[in-house]
């Protein structure tokens, strides 16, 4: 039985704060579990990692090790060596864009991209394709906001190349079916590279079942410290690309002739120390997730969202763009008020929300507004904090301008 008064009490913060927290796109709030994980780092076996010889760092190494081995499965990828340490989604993007993009495209190759991509996976593929010549094709949502495979391969021509994709765009949650997208784009002999950072925190991921070329997410959204996210592969890509970062930790040798010699995957793409203590916490992270089961997490997000759309609903002045998600984002706007007045009107009900574009600035194409205001849900998310929700939301309108 999904418990979600017992989770809460995993949860530090709730017990020093009483916002109604709905801006778990954003990011998420840490169990205690991640803390002491950070905290074991910090105060009992501080040391550097792939670097020590002695027992300490030994440790350190293990659960570096062990971190890697449990993302590998928590996505089942074939090898823990598809498993790179990078500081989020966008770093991984940027690492597939520069080590592979800048590499293999040429002029006039395509890059076929959704106007749902958020700036993470929008800009990285801008810089590459104006060094390389290779030309973005932005491709439009079906009318329910979908990326479809037909809508794929309508847009795919010879020259395409990559298609690089959301899996659950961060604006309207709608999850796209990532693996028969795959096939087409295979079956065109292009590569996809899906952006995961709204789906891995919230549903099972397989990379193998939907056979996907790389895959991009963070630890911060899904109950791990910042700055640690997760490049994923496939180990025969990865190994034809050269890491666009170099120094300690990822070669074996070099000389001053400028000859050297590099680890294999993925340590070349990790130069520098690592970000240890956040592997310490996303290994914690994801034994808490699994603990609990990311179908279980999904149903409750999904079950909570539809009580509170079936609520926004009956509220004449409230426009909702994504009605019929499957995850735990609902986005919204209130009849002609300022998608930021909304969001501050809430804050005042202790309500936090985001507003604004959310960091997918072509998304208002398929939406017709600039701003809209976006509450998303997570594991820890309660019906009492949906209801203090949708009664500020009801409320608003005899407080701001609604109708002007
Ligand atoms: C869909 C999507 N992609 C990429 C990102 C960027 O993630 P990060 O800031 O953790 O690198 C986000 C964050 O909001 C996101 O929602």
């Amino acid at each position: 039985m999904y418990d979600v008064y017992k989770i809460r009490k995993d949860f530090p913060v709730f017990l020093n704060n009483k916002t109604v927290y709905l801006d778990n796109a954003a990011t998420t709030y840490k169990p205690q579990v991640v803390i002491d994980a950070v905290t074991d780092y910090l105060s009992k076996e501080t040391a550097n990692s792939g670097r020590g010889d002695y027992r300490d760092a030994y440790l350190v190494d293990k659960r570096v090790d062990e971190t890697r081995i449990l993302v590998k499965k928590f996505i089942n990828s074939k090898y823990a060596e598809e498993i790179v340490f990078t500081q989020g989604t966008t770093a991984s993007l940027n690492m597939i864009a520069v080590c592979y993009g800048e590499k293999f495209l040429k002029a006039n190759d395509e890059i076929l991209i959704s106007i749902a991509e958020h700036s993470s996976n929008t800009l990285p593929w801008v810089e590459v394709a104006r060094k390389t010549g290779a030309k973005i094709i932005y491709m439009p949502l079906t009318e329910d906001g979908l990326i479809t495979p037909k809508l794929v391969k309508e847009h795919m021509t010879k020259k395409t190349k990559i298609v690089s994709l959301v899996h659950v765009s961060n604006v309207l949650g709608y999850v796209n079916d990532v693996k028969k997208i795959a096939k087409v784009v295979h079956d065109m002999g292009a590569i996809i590279v899906v952006d995961g950072a709204q789906s891995v925190p919230h549903l099972p991921v397989d990379v193998q079942d939907m056979n996907i070329d790389f895959l991009a997410f963070s630890g911060h959204k899904m109950l791990a410290p910042t700055g640690i996210g997760i490049l994923y592969g496939k180990k025969h890509l990865l190994e034809k690309m050269d890491p666009y970062q170099m120094g300690g930790g990822m070669n074996i040798s070099y000389d001053k002739e400028g000859n050297y010699e590099l680890f294999k995957v993925p340590h070349r793409f990790e130069a520098g120390t690592l970000n240890i203590e956040a592997i310490y916490g996303l290994h914690a992270a994801i034994e808490y997730l699994n603990k609990i089961g990311m179908d279980n997490i999904a149903k409750h997000e999904h079950k909570l969202r539809r009580y509170a759309v079936a609520k926004l609903k009956e509220m004449d002045h409230v426009i909702l763009y994504n009605e019929n998600a499957e995850t735990g984002i609902i986005t919204f706007n209130i009849k002609g008020v300022f998608s930021q007045d909304i969001a501050t009107y809430l804050n005042s009900k202790n309500v936090a929300v985001r507003s604004g574009q959310h960091c997918a600035k072509f998304i208002k194409e398929y939406i017709g507004e600039i701003g809209t205001v976006r509450a998303s849900l997570y594991l820890y998310t309660t019906k009492e904090e949906i209801d203090t929700f949708l009664k500020a939301v009801e409320t608003s309108e005899n407080y701001l301008d609604a109708y002007f």
